[in-house]
């Protein structure tokens, strides 16, 4: 099945605006160094999947950051339709400087509502971090750049535990009192559950920080990104910021892991009848690609669905495009709804990049192998419904 049924339900938005940050909160927790060139048409990808806001990477130091060290050339380097926007992560002056010499027009300043968390991630304590932010916030908006702010640490922090809520007012408020336009409200460890959400969010809209000023950042460690995008949805929010392919997370966090997938939420919303504007088919297919770039299968479950349903097609280079049957590239021989590149050989609804040979609902990279509704990377082998990784060898279930 490639489009749920819709069926709609009382007290939700007609249309939400995602805010896409795969390029930026996906890739910055990266290990390997993603080449440029990927990073280029990865965002491209998105913006022809009809996402319309993509954060496409971060000036901050490239010594605490060194995936986005390239954040100048990217910003270059992107296409610039009509209506698409692409904020960028900013801590400082130094990198507002960065940023606005390569031309962005959007920034994120960002904040913790913990001082643990400010520490490992900015160097300072929360005030601080805040006053780092306001400069930056000024300057941007007098420069004519819109603002956003981020707030991390929201529902839980992994070295404090819990986190006042009068704590995540306090800072958001400071950020929408320097300027921010909208403020983002973070799970960075994915642990807030509904009720929690409602309980945030009314508090905000009590500071007069709701509607379309507030945002929500769902991280999914725990399995409850979408169940608490519902909640924000019922509560008004309207701008949802997620990771195409479920990608995410922050090296100053490690139990932070991969942010909401867009695909799972624009299943959820297509299904509610709520209009994002993006083509599902056209994502999955950015998404499986990127995921075969990175030698490994994206976490986003309609990803993994819709690309082992063939429902995700593309060129003959590997590029992501949109539904297409048998396509391949460089030496690879494909049948059937298959996708190859490089040296794969795949039949049937499979997808394999490299020298994996895939068969069936398969999706093989590096030098994997796989049959049945199996998925492999690397060294993988895997037959029935096996996932594997590294060297892994996986049978049936
Ligand atoms: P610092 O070391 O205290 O910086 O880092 P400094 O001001 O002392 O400067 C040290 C050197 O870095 C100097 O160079 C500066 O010029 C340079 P030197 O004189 O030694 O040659 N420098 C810079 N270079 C380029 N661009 C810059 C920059 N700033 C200083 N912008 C700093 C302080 C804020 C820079 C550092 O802590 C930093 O970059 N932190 C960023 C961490 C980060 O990116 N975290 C992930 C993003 S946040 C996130 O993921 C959460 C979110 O998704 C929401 C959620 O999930 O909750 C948003
Ligand atoms: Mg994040």
């Amino acid at each position: 099945m490639r489009n749920p049924t819709v069926h709609r339900a009382p007290g939700l938005p007609p249309q939400v605006t995602i805010y896409e940050v795969g390029p930026r909160d996906g890739l910055q927790n990266e290990p390997a160094l993603v080449p440029l060139a990927t990073k280029a048409r990865f965002v491209a990808g998105l913006v022809a999947a009809g996402l319309r806001t993509v954060e496409a990477t971060s000036f901050v130091s490239p010594r605490w950051v060194p995936q986005l060290a390239d954040a100048d050339q990217l910003l270059a380097m992107l296409p610039r339709p009509a209506g698409v926007r692409y904020p960028v992560l900013v801590p400082n002056r130094a990198g507002l400087d960065r940023a606005l010499r390569a031309g962005a027009d959007d920034v994120a300043v960002f904040a913790s509502a913990t001082e643990t968390f400010a520490r490992r991630n900015l160097g300072r304590g929360v005030d601080e971090v805040l006053a780092m932010a306001e400069p930056v916030a000024v300057q941007a908006r007098l420069s004519g750049l819109r603002v956003r702010g981020y707030v991390s640490m929201c529902f839980g922090d992994p070295w404090e535990g819990d986190v006042a809520v009068a704590k995540v007012v306090e800072v958001a408020t400071r950020l929408a009192a320097m300027g921010c336009e909208q403020v983002s409200i973070g799970d960075t460890i994915g642990v807030a559950t509904p009720g929690q959400v409602h309980d945030v969010l009314d508090a905000l809209d009590g500071a007069g920080i709701g509607g379309r000023r507030v945002a929500v950042h769902f991280h999914d460690t725990y399995g409850q990104a979408l169940a608490n995008t519902l909640a924000a949805l019922q509560c008004g929010v309207t701008t949802v910021d997620a990771s195409a392919g479920g990608l995410g997370g922050c090296p100053f966090a490690r139990s932070a892991t991969g942010n909401l997938a867009t695909e799972d939420l624009v299943w959820m919303l297509d299904g509610l009848g709520v209009d994002t504007g993006v083509d599902l088919d056209a994502l999955v297919a950015t998404s499986s690609w990127l995921a075969g770039e990175l030698g490994r299968p994206s976490p986003s479950r309609v990803v993994q669905a819709l690309a082992v349903d063939g429902s995700a097609g593309g060129d003959r280079t590997g590029q992501p495009g949109t539904a297409a049957p048998a396509t391949g590239g460089s030496g690879a021989e494909v049948t059937g709804r298959a996708m190859g590149t490089d040296r794969a050989e795949v039949t049937g609804r499979a997808m394999g990049t490299d020298r994996a040979e895939v068969t069936d609902r398969a999706m093989g990279t590096g030098r994997a192998m796989g049959t049945g509704r199996a998925m492999g990377t690397d060294r993988a082998m895997g037959t029935g419904r096996a996932m594997g990784t590294g060297r892994a060898m996986g049978a049936d279930r």
